[in-house]
């Protein structure tokens, strides 16, 4: 299939092949869209390089999104390949570890608030404050990832399920703001996914097994699972859709109480 082609999308957020960034990049290179890819520090370029070739790309440019200079100069690195492109993708988040365990009230702390918020959700933000004026073509598409925390009570996800919230709600307002410019803005809220941000979350294991038991479709998951989701969204069958947060989760945001046995 080759529905994204013609199509140049922007991938922020892979850490490794199991990266849901990853997994996104993929399903996009193989319906047919040419990609160019960020790292957020010096630790991760050479990782991004060595996946961006199995996409035929060279496009690989640092982006830290704690620093607005850092931002706007990837803004510059990319001009120099690209003129404009169609697709966004913000797969990012950080909350420091501490702040993902225990007691909500009692361990959270100003300071974690705060980076949870603007790394998780201004950077969305930011991002389209500055790629603005390239995201050109067809039906350009913006998309983030949520996760069910943002609307419901987790254990442990703690601060990370306000800043999710606050993801889901910038991304409705950005979409309200960028509709004029026929830019679409979404979010996928994924089931949980082993990944190294994953790791850093208390009892994630735990996460997976009630998913896998308790779900409608009674197993987790897949990184190419949320990427065929995010390439339709990326899509001109999708150009109707903006505002949304759509849920890959294997249902598992539907259910009201858990399974009987
Ligand atoms: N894994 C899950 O269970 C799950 C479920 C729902 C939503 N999500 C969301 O999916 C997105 C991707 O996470 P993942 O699970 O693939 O983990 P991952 O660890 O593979 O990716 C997280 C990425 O965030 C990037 N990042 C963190 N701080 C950054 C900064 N300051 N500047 C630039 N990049 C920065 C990291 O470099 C990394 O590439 C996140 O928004 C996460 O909250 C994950």
């Amino acid at each position: 299939m080759s529905f994204l082609k013609n199509k140049k999308a922007l991938i922020l957020g892979i850490a490794s092949n199991r990266s849901i960034a990853w997994g996104i990049a993929k399903s996009m290179f193989d319906n047919g869209a040419e990609l160019a890819f960020t790292y957020q520090n010096e630790k991760l370029k050479s990782r991004v390089e060595d996946l961006a070739k199995e996409c035929n790309s060279s496009i690989t440019i640092e982006c830290d999104v704690s620093s607005p200079e850092s931002i706007i100069k990837s803004k510059e690195e990319l001009i120099k390949n690209w003129d404009e492109f169609d697709i966004l993708v913000h797969s990012l988040a950080f909350a420091p570890k501490e702040e993902l365990e225990g007691d909500y009230v009692s361990k959270t702390t100003k300071n974690g608030f705060e980076t949870a918020h603007n790394i998780s959700s201004f950077s969305l933000l930011e991002l389209c404050q500055v790629y603005k004026s390239m995201l050109k073509g067809e039906n350009p598409s913006v998309i983030s990832l949520s996760y069910l925390g943002a609307v419901r009570g987790m254990p442990n996800y703690n601060v990370m399920g306000v800043a999710k919230a606050s993801l889901e709600a910038n991304m409705r307002y950005i979409a309200y703001s960028l509709g004029k410019d026929n830019i679409r803005v979404n979010c996928i809220s994924a089931g949980p996914i082993k990944t190294l941000a994953a790791a850093g979350i208390s009892d994630f294991r735990k996460m997976l097994d009630y998913v896998e038991k308790n779900s409608p479709l009674k197993r987790n998951v897949t990184i190419k699972e949320v990427g065929d989701t995010a390439s339709f969204l990326a899509s001109d069958f999708s150009s109707g859709i903006t505002g949304q947060t759509i849920y890959v989760d294997s249902g598992f945001n539907i259910i009201g109480m858990p399974a009987l046995e």
